[in-house]
């Protein structure tokens, strides 16, 4: 049986899954730190990155034969700006999603550009955590590094080209930039203009399922791989996350309960969001997508129970819960500012209605209903681009918990499963792998062979009747205090 790898970058660390026949048979993984040089400022050393890949890689090659391995692909943080200068030196720190720093070049580009022009070159408006801002960024505050910049590539295309020596990246990944034309899958010449760069500073795109090359020399003799192991771009990890899910063809749903908060639907042609609420994307599997972000899903809650009430035992942390509605509390869980729907990187949390007699409980439930209603705000902007489902595939640490699963299936009013296996991203980008090399005609047929839900929950329709009302007030809280 043949041997595969899907490599995860994450923004905390680096797995790599090893696979046969679909399945898992090891893993291993290396974290590594995120500078926050000031605030709002998210960054990461590339060369970090690689670091880890290396001793991963060379971690698996003390249990499994890395030269057998038929292909190996990505999943890779999206978003990330990492520039090479003329020697391929990283030339700065990579400015990561998570960044906020760009608020002027996004007001530039959505007000003097204009949102509708963004929206017909590239099929998505300005968001502070998209790359084509940071370009600005740099280009304005950093001339002399602008200057020296010979490649523009994202994350997982820097591990991509250190393994293959190809300078490629993926449609999925590169919709993420906001200077690709998602509905013609290719580079936008006019926001390059705009940005100030050359096509020849960008890699070669390809579909994320395709072989772009193999193994070079210099890399497998460090970690063990074969020359013969074949090289597939891989994807930006919610899309390929979603092919991990099995989320694929017309009008499938997934959810991602994760730091971040995906709400994630599938189509086969391209779907044009005049108002760029929502992300249009390219999607891993040959299709397009569409998905609403919200920065702080699982981040609201880790925010809540390890910096605040200082534990991280979720189970008793849920058990201890209120009832529904909380006793009249919200919770609003833009603490990092907000992407989809309400794009307004100036959005804060809060807390409203408190009360002498809430306590510890109330807070916590409010804060999962917050969390909740932040998805529902994403799942009925999809209803508006006339995309509607009964039924999504939940990944994510949230995914584990049945209690915060039945929640948001009384929330959202649809029927929700988990998968098989918690590694929605690698196991994407096993299946991106075999597909690259031929096991599979199609990334589709792959998925429906390899992917099972399991786990299923159905909305309770007096629950989903309440919740419907307190999402109203939800939506209303936050037109009232968003700032002017
Ligand atoms: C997607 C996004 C995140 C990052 C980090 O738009 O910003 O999924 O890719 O995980």
């Amino acid at each position: 049986m043949k041997t595969y790898l899907g490599v995860d970058l994450g923004t905390s660390s680096l797995k790599v899954v090893v696979a046969q026949g679909g399945k898992i048979i090891d893993s291993e993984h290396r974290s590594y730190p995120c500078a926050y040089p000031r605030e709002g400022w998210s960054e990461q050393n590339p060369d970090d990155w690689l670091d880890a890949f290396h001793g991963v890689l060379a971690a698996l090659a003390q249990r499994v034969d890395l030269s057998l391995a038929a292909g190996i692909s990505f999943c890779g943080q999206m978003h990330g700006l990492v520039l090479l200068d003329e020697h391929d030196r990283v030339i700065r720190p990579a400015i990561l999603w998570n960044d906020n720093r760009t608020t002027e070049e996004c007001s530039y580009l959505n007000d003097v550009i204009g949102t509708d022009r963004l929206v017909s070159w590239t099929g998505n408006i300005a968001f502070t955590g998209f790359t084509a801002p940071k370009i600005l960024w740099v280009k304005r505050h950093e001339p002399e590094n602008f200057r020296r910049i010979r490649k523009i590539m994202l994350p997982k295309d820097y591990l991509v080209y250190q393994i293959s020596g190809v300078f490629a990246s993926d449609v999925s990944d590169s919709s993420g930039t906001l200077y690709f034309d998602v509905a013609n899958r290719r580079w936008s010449e006019p926001m390059l203009s705009v940005l100030g760069i050359a096509k020849e500073q960008l890699p070669t795109v390809f579909d994320s399922f395709q072989a772009i090359g193999t193994v070079r020399p210099a890399f497998d003799a460090r970690t063990g791989l074969g020359p013969a192991t074949k090289v597939v771009v891989g994807g930006g990890d919610q899309a390929v996350g979603a092919i991990g899910t099995g989320t694929v063809g017309e009008g499938r749903m997934c959810i991602s309960l994760g730091t971040s908060g995906v709400v994630f639907a599938s189509s086969s042609k391209y779907l044009h969001v005049a108002s760029g609420s929502m992300h249009s994307f390219c999607h891993a599997n040959g299709g397009y997508h569409v998905m609403g972000v919200m920065l702080a899903a699982g981040g609201s809650l880790n925010w809540w129970a390890n910096d605040i009430l200082r534990t991280d035992d979720y189970p008793s942390l849920m058990a201890e819960c209120a009832g529904s509605g909380a006793d009249g509390l919200w919770f609003l869980p833009y603490i990092n500012g907000e992407r989809s729907p309400i794009n307004d990187p100036h959005a804060r949390g809060c807390f409203q209605g408190l009360n002498v007699r809430h306590g510890r409980g109330d807070l916590t439930r409010a804060v999962i209903e917050g969390i909740c209603f932040g998805l529902c705000d994403c799942f009925e902007s999809m209803h508006a681009i006339g995309i509607s489902c009964d039924a999504a595939r939940v990944i994510g640490g949230g995914a584990k918990s049945d209690f915060w699963m039945q929640m948001l299936s009384d929330v959202l009013g649809i029927r929700l499963s988990r998968i098989e296996t918690a590694e929605g991203g690698a196991i994407g980008a096993v299946i991106l792998a075999m597909t690259g090399c031929g096991a599979y005609p199609t990334v589709d047929a792959a998925c429906a062979d390899l992917i099972k839900d399991v786990g299923h929950f159905t909305p309770d329709a007096a629950a989903h009747a309440a919740y419907a009302s307190k999402f109203q007030k939800y939506k209303a809280l936050y037109q009232a205090i968003k700032q002017a």
